[in-house]
């Protein structure tokens, strides 16, 4: 019996025993003849490279060599033997070929360079291609390294709900759960007669749920769909992304801020560690500046603002933003992108924003205008971690909620809190996607989610 191997595995080897035969899987990237055989690069998704099979006409299963072709799904048994060509280590002589899955000439993924807008129109077929493929594996890598993180530091991770009744960030982007039908749903009272008894909704944030549990097992961690109904259609945002939020208890805001950027650091080593070979290919046709940019990203220290003097940097800039600066109101992505890109040139936490502009459960600061709340910004994307030092303190926090227009018995639990061994605590949100924009330097959201969700489009 051969062994199924993936192509991965077997570029990677050392030797071939002579007597092994191996089983090879996966879909014909590009066939050419000559007279006495046939080379079919297959490529099995293991890794960027495709695996040169050399078919002798007149091998079992050659007689389907003609409809070898590209996109067609095909086994070869064969053995291993080292490479005639230029560029791999390895090729295999076929001992039989199966044409599994033929595809016809209109397969849609065919050897010219492709746009990134006709591949998202086919995004069923989109990962087979070079650079998605690519994109898929280290999204996988970095979600492990992100447990790997946190689990390494004794982090417990908490599952919180994907359907919730709570408006975390209080900006009222949310997606309603509901199975109330026409007319039920414009009824007086309806959200009574709702699935849950009132009105739930996809959730935006773990957060509440991620603080109670921190406030009994110290650090905990969540990782998991977020869905925001937020009509910005940018490069940046998507409606359903995942997002990593890490919650620490007797924290306060520096130690929020230094995981942040130590966790940020820790995926750009280990993608530039794990990933070496996809990353080289975005280097090459993505972004050439993208190695560079990560290892000094690893090896110097990030910058850290108050929000105050970085409206004051902005203010002094000479630059003409297209939305104004001013103390109070919110950093847009274009201050956001000058401070990092263009004024530290690194990684910068921007701390102590307005409390005006941020949600309820923010500390309020001392000079009770501002509150603990921080931005990683980073070149390229602007935001990519949002977090705070929690308000521990009830009468503050109930202020806090009165001032949002909140209610004490929508929050009670979280309240509660407070009530019984309040502690300081702290965390953050990490947009897993951004961080995946900043390992791969994909400029483009939708290019890092394999169905990705946006305002008008959901086609998959
Ligand atoms: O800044 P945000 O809204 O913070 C929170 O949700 C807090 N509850 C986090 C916390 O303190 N536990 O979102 C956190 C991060 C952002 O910095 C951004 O990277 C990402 O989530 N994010 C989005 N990513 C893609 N599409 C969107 N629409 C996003 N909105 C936020
Ligand atoms: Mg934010």
């Amino acid at each position: 019996m051969p062994t199924r191997s993936l192509v991965k595995d077997i570029l990677a080897r050392e030797s071939a025993p002579s007597d092994e035969s191996l089983l090879i899987q996966g879909w014909v990237r590009t066939r050419r003849d000559s007279k006495a055989c046939s080379f079919i690069a297959v490529n099995d998704g293991s890794c960027l490279a495709s695996l040169q099979i050399v078919v002798d006409h007149g091998i079992p299963g050659s007689d389907d060599l003609p409809e070898a072709t590209t996109g067609a799904s095909v086994e070869i048994e064969g053995s291993l033997v080292p490479s005639q060509g230029q560029g791999q280590k390895w090729e295999i002589l076929a001992t039989r070929l199966t044409l599994v899955g033929a595809a016809p000439d209109d397969y849609p993924l065919q050897k010219k360079g492709h746009t990134p807008e006709f591949l998202r129109s086919i995004a069923h077929l989109r990962p087979r291609s070079n650079l998605y493929g690519a994109v898929f594996r280290v999204r996988s890598r970095l979600a492990f390294a992100i447990h790997q993180f946190f689990q390494e530091r004794s982090f417990v991770y908490v599952h919180t709900p994907i359907i919730t009744a709570s408006d975390c960030e209080g900006a009222g982007e949310m997606f309603r759960v509901t199975t109330l039908e026409g007319a039920e749903f414009t009824a007086p009272n309806a959200a009574a007669a709702d699935f849950f008894g009132r009105a739930t909704y996809l959730t935006v944030s773990g957060q509440l749920e991620g603080e109670t549990f921190a406030c009994a097992l110290s650090n905990i961690y969540t990782f998991g769909p977020t869905f925001r109904a937020e009509n910005s259609n940018t490069t940046r945002h998507a409606s359903e992304f995942w997002m990593i939020e890490p919650e620490m208890a007797f924290c306060d805001l520096e130690g929020d801020m230094n995981l942040a950027e130590e966790m940020v650091k820790y995926l750009a080593a280990d993608a530039l560690e794990q990933c070496a070979e996809d990353l080289a290919l975005f280097n090459s046709f993505v972004d050439k500046g993208l190695l560079e940019r990560l290892r000094f990203v690893i090896e110097r220290p990030f910058q850290r603002v108050p929000y105050t003097e970085a409206v004051e940097i902005l203010k002094a800039s000479g630059k003409e933003f297209d939305y104004p600066v001013a103390w109070g109101l919110n950093l847009q992505s274009e201050h956001e992108r000058y401070l990092t890109e263009e004024h530290f040139k690194c990684p910068v936490t921007v701390y102590n924003y307005p409390k005006d502009i941020k949600p309820f459960y923010m500390r309020t600061n001392d000079d009770g205008k501002t509150v603990t709340a921080m931005d990683l910004l980073v070149p390229g994307i602007g935001e990519i971690v949002g977090g705070s030092q929690r308000e521990e303190r009830l009468d503050v926090l109930l202020e806090n909620m009165k001032a949002h227009g909140l209610s004490k018995d929508d929050y009670w639990w979280y309240i509660d809190l407070r009530r019984y061994g309040t502690v300081p605590h702290a965390g953050f949100g990490l947009g897993f996607e951004r961080m995946l924009m900043f390992v791969t330097g994909i400029p483009n959201i939708r290019d890092v989610i394999p169905f990705p969700r946006t305002p008008g489009s959901a086609p998959f």
